[in-house]
């Protein structure tokens, strides 16, 4: 993977390792206590967030993938929709030993918490991801979920309900920073984005432009918001025609 622009950098480096991917999507210092919330989003070059299988796996690459798995190796939490869950199949998330001394140089758990928003609560509990996860992944409710739901959840998670009948995105990240969970990316979707996004709460966007069109009428709609949020360019990495861009919120960077 080549890292053709960067601020601050002179010129075009070729050759980047994993380790060097990992460093190109930095964290706040661990010191700092600084909360910082990012999002690891596909596109199409028509703005679909999905391929014609409803799927973001049939937009995306190895070399993508590539930059999704480095992105998780030094969070804190794994943050994402309901709707991505059920659709993505999501496996679980867990220790890997290659990460483990920087991590826990990092001040962080040896593997990154998966923390599902859902309003419904109809997951699979008894699927692998709650099962497997090195980490009893954290699941996001309303302040009244169904009972039956969040009894079965209870039993397969750790079920928390925001104050509000839908939880807000602020509510969202203060449950994750109780939980000293600063280093957040959300994996999506574009609903759970759209909240982040309007309240004003998403650091960083980490987007990959995939060099595919998959047309944008039966994908999910990306744009409900009322004015748009600005964010600069930080770099952008490319490889196989695909581009990895960082972009970091205008008055954050
Ligand atoms: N291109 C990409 O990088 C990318 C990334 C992720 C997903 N996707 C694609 O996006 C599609 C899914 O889109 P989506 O918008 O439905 O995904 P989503 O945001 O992951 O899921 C929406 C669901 O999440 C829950 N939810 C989200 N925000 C909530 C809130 N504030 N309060 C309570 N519940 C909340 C609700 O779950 P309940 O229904 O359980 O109440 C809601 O129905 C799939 O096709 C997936 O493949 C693409």
């Amino acid at each position: 993977m080549d890292l053709i622009w960067s601020t601050g950098d002179d010129g075009p480096s070729a050759g980047l390792s994993d380790d060097d991917v990992r460093d190109a999507y930095p964290w706040p210092d661990h010191a700092s206590e600084r909360r910082w919330v990012r999002a690891m989003m596909v596109t199409t070059l028509d703005g679909a967030a999905a391929g014609p299988d409803g799927l973001s796996g049939s937009i995306s690459s190895s070399v993508d993938k590539a930059v999704f798995h480095a992105v998780r190796r030094l969070a804190g939490a794994v943050l994402v929709g309901a709707g991505t869950v059920r659709a993505e199949g999501y496996g679980p998330l867990r220790a890997a030993e290659a990460d483990a001394e920087v991590r826990a140089a990092a001040g962080l758990a040896p593997a990154p918490v998966l923390a599902i928003v859902s309003g419904s609560l109809e997951l699979d509990f008894t699927g692998p991801l709650f099962a497997e996860s090195t980490i009893r992944p954290i699941v996001i409710t309303g302040a009244a979920p169904d009972p039956a739901r969040a009894a079965l959840a209870h039993e397969h998670c750790e079920l928390v309900t925001a104050p509000e009948p839908r939880p807000s995105a602020a509510s969202i990240l203060s449950i994750l920073e109780d939980r000293g969970l600063r280093r957040i990316v959300c994996e999506g979707g574009p609903t759970l984005l759209e909240s982040l996004v309007a309240d004003g709460l998403l650091d960083e966007a980490d987007i990959t432009v995939s060099p595919t069109f998959a047309g944008t009428r039966s994908t999910p709609r990306t744009a409900g918001l009322e004015t748009v949020a600005g964010f600069e360019l930080a770099h952008v990495l490319t490889a196989e025609s695909f581009l990895m861009c960082r972009y970091v919120r205008s008055d954050v960077g």
